[in-house]
């Protein structure tokens, strides 16, 4: 039998840093449509986790042999109700967020979502316009869950998918769960009109990096995006290493020899992926055939101008996906905080960020903070 691994972290014990009351005690900052860090980067994207629950077990994000039927996962009662999550929504929102993905765990597996999304398709950005409201999921219920979402107010979903082959998917999920009803998910989604529908692959050297031209070929031409995402050292239970990480440069390569590609500019700024889009004849953007990502956090990482805020599924406010504590903002909401009393916390907490994990990965030790001992993917959200 394979031997236990044991969490380095116990996200749950851990304390506030600093401690809010501290941030009490300053001055107090109230909303103005734009909060920027200590870096300059202003706060834009929210990505809120709803459940630190999965059907699959990806060995990338929540191995078998630590996700077991003794994981302490999280009691009902300590996660945000779907009232609190819209308050903390509204309140960052107030402070220049434009754009809120919904993640877990496999979010779908939360009871009702569809009530949350239509409590978070009410809030308007400072501009007065609806939020871009998107969700990741694994795609094994959305071929059920499609229509509602839709009707619900979603605008998009972003569908993980780690190969075509079903025998490596199979393997890939690790609960035997078959490609072909994923694929159904993305068509139900496309049906529905949650588009632009983006395809995430995580490409593990060794494991599925034989299944990357046929899903480009797949893809291509169907209007979904696909991303190609280095596999990260997230979390403290995967075993990465380094040697299973396949740089983007040699995906696009791969590509590029059977499918030509030329680069794009990017959409928006502090952007994950990088754009490629298909060439035609001429050198010029093939718009039919479309476009794919690379998402290269590992050898060309995008902390410089990283927007994103992490909401966990029980209150906590994490500053980097790679952060080994949050700020408890169920403790602030729970404790009657006003909206300005927490409007404040959010931006001491936003404008003392100075994380840049990526970017300094190699310069680490373990024990530092951002070292290895941090959070999982599945309870902070993807
Ligand atoms: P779009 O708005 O659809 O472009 O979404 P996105 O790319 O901002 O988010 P998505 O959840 O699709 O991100 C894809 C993957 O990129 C995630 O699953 C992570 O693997 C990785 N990723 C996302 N955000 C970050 C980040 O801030 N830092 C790092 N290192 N990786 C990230
Ligand atoms: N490396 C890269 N991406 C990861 N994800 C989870 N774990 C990892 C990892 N170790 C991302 C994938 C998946 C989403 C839910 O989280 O993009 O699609
Ligand atoms: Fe679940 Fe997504 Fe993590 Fe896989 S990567 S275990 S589908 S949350
Ligand atoms: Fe942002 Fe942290 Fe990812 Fe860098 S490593 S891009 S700071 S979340």
């Amino acid at each position: 039998m394979a031997e236990r691994i044991i969490p380095l972290t116990d996200h749950r014990s851990r304390t506030l840093q600093p401690p809010l009351a501290a941030l009490e005690a300053a001055t107090r900052m109230s909303a103005t449509g734009f909060l920027g860090d200590t870096l300059g980067r202003p706060l834009h994207d929210l990505r809120i986790s709803v459940t630190d629950r999965c059907n699959f077990r990806c060995s990338y994000c929540m191995p078998k042999e630590v996700f077991d039927k003794d994981y302490p996962y999280l009691p009902h009662g300590s996660l945000l109700t779907f009232e609190e999550i819209t308050r903390l929504a509204r309140l960052f929102v107030g402070h220049g967020v434009r754009k809120v993905r919904l993640t877990g765990g496999e979010p779908l597996l939360r009871k009702n979502i569809e009530i949350l999304i239509e409590q978070l398709a009410q809030l308007r950005t400072v501009d007065g316009a609806p939020l871009d409201i998107t969700l990741t999921t694994n795609g094994s219920l959305l071929a059920r869950k499609a229509e509602a979402l839709r009707a619900a107010g979603l605008q998009r979903v972003t569908v993980s998918l780690d190969g075509l082959d079903d025998t490596v998917f199979r393997k890939m999920n690790d609960v035997d769960f078959p490609v072909e009803q994923v694929l159904e998910g993305i068509a139900a989604a496309k049906a529905a009109g949650l588009g632009p529908i983006k395809v995430n692959m995580v490409v593990k050297r060794g494991t599925n990096e034989h299944e990357i031209l046929a899903m480009a070929r797949h893809f291509k031409g169907t209007g979904v995006v696909l991303r190609f995402i280095e596999y990260m050292d997230v979390g403290a239970t995967n075993g990465w290493r380094m040697d299973e990480v396949l740089p983007s440069s040699e995906v696009i390569k791969l590509i590029h020899a059977d499918m030509p590609l030329m680069q794009l500019e990017p959409s928006s700024a502090g952007e994950t992926a990088a754009r490629w889009g298909y060439a035609d004849a001429q050198g010029r953007h093939d718009r039919d055939a479309g476009e794919i990502g690379v998402i290269s956090s590992v050898t060309q990482a995008f902390c410089h101008d990283c927007n994103r805020a992490r909401l966990s599924t029980e209150g906590k406010l994490y500053l980097c996906l790679f952060a080994s504590s949050g700020y408890d903002l169920r403790e602030l909401v729970r404790g009657g905080a006003s909206d300005a009393d927490v409007t404040s916390a959010i931006g001491h907490i936003w404008s003392g960020r100075a994380d840049r994990y990526s970017e300094l990965r190699s310069t680490l030790s373990p024990d530092t903070p951002g070292g290895t001992r941090r959070v999982e993917m599945s309870y902070i959200g993807g």
